[in-house]
């Protein structure tokens, strides 16, 4: 196709999409979009819970077609994320295969040829914000009829969103799940060269693709993928139903990732998993886990090592001796325990008790004495009493957890918690959640007290968002500081005397000449 005829194409693409978003919601439609290349399918997780067996296939042969690898010259791309830390590093990929493309970034709506909304399936209000969005979109796709707008992430993994979507928001070009991240490329030359909204949504979800490119947020803290997926099921959660199965990825990939990073100057790397202290169960013709791995990467010149997240049932020995080195291997631990009652952690197939969390604690504190340690909790459970609730409070305290992600339980379709009857109020759960975000507040002000005249290391990331004045980084415990010292520390590690805690930051002033050279 020659340049006149791309343009004719493109008007005529246009004047189709033109007419699809006036003309919204047919049945007929919808039914041909099912035909084509839409397979609909509910989260299942009988059908989830099969897949464990299948085979995990590599691939390493990434690369953009030639016929659309130049296909955003000139144009502009924006992908708007929701949710957790693997859509994050998703979004930077995204941006990699973009880039690759010869589309620039913009943060700007209006500018944008292409905007993506990578989404988050977690939680209701996390939807409710996408569909905010979609909405907000609609008048910009009718003045800018030639602007692709997909949705990718957990929601596209959803049959229910799917459908709503083609149902109600015609003016979305492409959906795509998932696992079909690197048909990015061919993806959008279906939307720009189509007249259909174009769905594609694998439940096959045995792969792992490597050697994707990547465009990452900075230059200081980098989030590294290890394994992909979970098989844990826990009852409340959609996550093995949008994300597939656990595979984990062969740990000479992560490692040579590692090591480029350290190249490019990298000061912080973040193992990424929905559950990574199941990494490398999945291997056959290998031992070799979590423990294994972070030996591997202690020894690499990577000044700070942190992983996440956690499960508690999968938390072994190996890892906690490993830990135990201290050096690049930080000493916080996010280790989730959604509750402190053993029949609620019972009725949500979290695979422990109670008991065996605190035993846990017990062991990688003797082990690593200074360990910090934050969590995610849920309140509101599926008919949990007042009894119940009382033993997360307790456990909270017990462990003395420094910071807590507490939320609402939200029923999410296909989920067995779902499907129970529920006979706690909302505004009882409201309740619960205040009445626990007060304890988790005061614990971490408490927590910030201790660091009052002390002296932490710090990894300045940049300007605070407050006051350009002022700089701002983490602790090697993940304290926000935020403190007076030149711009040329940025990107490096340096000592901050602290001088005023608050409940979730330190202020300080850099002590002089503590640049550390890395
Ligand atoms: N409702 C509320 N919170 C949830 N989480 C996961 N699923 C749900 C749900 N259905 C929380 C858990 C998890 C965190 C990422 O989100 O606490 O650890
Ligand atoms: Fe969801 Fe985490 Fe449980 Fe997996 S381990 S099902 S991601 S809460």
């Amino acid at each position: 196709m020659n340049e006149e005829q791309r343009k004719q194409q493109a008007q005529i693409n246009q004047e189709a999409n033109f007419d699809r978003i006036k003309n919204t919601s047919s049945d007929d439609m919808i039914s041909k979009y099912f035909q084509t290349n839409y397979e609909p399918q509910s989260p299942d997780i009988k059908k989830a819970r099969k897949r464990r067996k299948e085979d995990v296939q590599f691939h390493y042969d990434f690369s953009i077609p030639e016929d659309v690898a130049t296909v955003g010259k000139g144009k502009k791309f924006l992908i708007r994320t929701y949710g957790c830390q693997m859509n994050e590093h998703d979004t930077e990929v995204m941006a990699g295969i973009l880039t690759e493309m010869g589309y620039e970034s913009t943060s700007n709506t209006e500018d944008a040829d292409i905007i993506l909304l990578n989404t988050c399936a977690i939680r209701e209000n996390a939807e409710n914000k996408v569909f905010g969005e979609i909405g907000h979109l609609k008048p910009l796709k009718l003045e800018k009829p030639d602007l692709i707008i997909g949705v990718c992430g957990c929601m596209s993994q959803e049959e229910s969103v799917v459908d709503r979507i083609l149902k109600k928001h015609q003016h979305i070009d492409l959906i795509f799940g998932t696992h079909n991240i690197h048909r990015l490329p061919q993806l959008i030359k279906e939307a720009l060269f189509g007249k259909e909204m174009i769905v594609e949504v694998w439940s096959k979800e045995g792969d792992v693709i490597e050697n994707l490119p990547k465009v990452r947020k900075g230059k200081i803290k980098a989030w590294v993928n290890i394994m992909y997926g979970c098989d844990k099921f826990c009852t409340y959660c959609i996550v093995p139903m949008t994300r597939g199965k656990e595979r984990s990825r062969r740990p000479e990939d992560i490692i040579q990732e590692v090591r480029h990073l350290v190249a490019q100057g990298y000061q912080e790397v973040t193992l990424l998993g929905q559950n990574v202290n199941a990494y490398g169960k999945d291997f056959e013709d290998i031992q070799y886990g979590l423990g294994d791995l972070m030996n591997d990467i202690h020894k690499i010149d990577i000044p700070r090592v942190r992983f996440t997240t956690s499960h508690p049932r999968d938390f072994d020995d190996r890892l906690i001796e490993v830990l135990a080195q201290g050096g690049n291997l930080l000493d916080h631990i996010h280790l989730p325990v959604q509750s402190g009652s053993t029949e609620i952690l019972k009725k949500m197939n979290r695979k422990y008790s109670r008991e065996d969390y605190l035993e846990l604690v017990r062991k990688i504190r003797k082990a690593i004495p200074n360990a910090t340690l934050t969590t995610d909790i849920i309140v509101g459970f599926p008919n949990e009493t007042e009894e119940q609730f009382e033993e997360t409070m307790t456990l909270m305290e017990e462990v003395g957890f420094e910071a807590a992600y507490t939320y609402i339980y939200s029923p999410r379709e296909g989920t067995p918690a779902a499907r129970k009857t529920d006979d706690v109020p909302e505004d009882v759960k409201k309740k619960r959640l205040y009445r626990l975000n007060e304890l988790v507040n005061k614990q971490s002000a408490e927590s910030m007290r201790k660091y009052d005249g002390q002296t932490v290391k710090v990894l300045v990331e940049g300007e605070s968002k407050k006051d350009p004045d002022v700089l701002a980084g983490y602790t090697e415990k993940n304290k926000l500081v935020n403190f007076k010292g030149p711009k040329s520390s940025i990107g490096k590690i340096v000592e901050v005397e602290i001088t005023e805690a608050k409940t979730w930051s330190l202020n300080g002033i850099m002590v002089e000449n503590t640049v550390e050279v890395n």
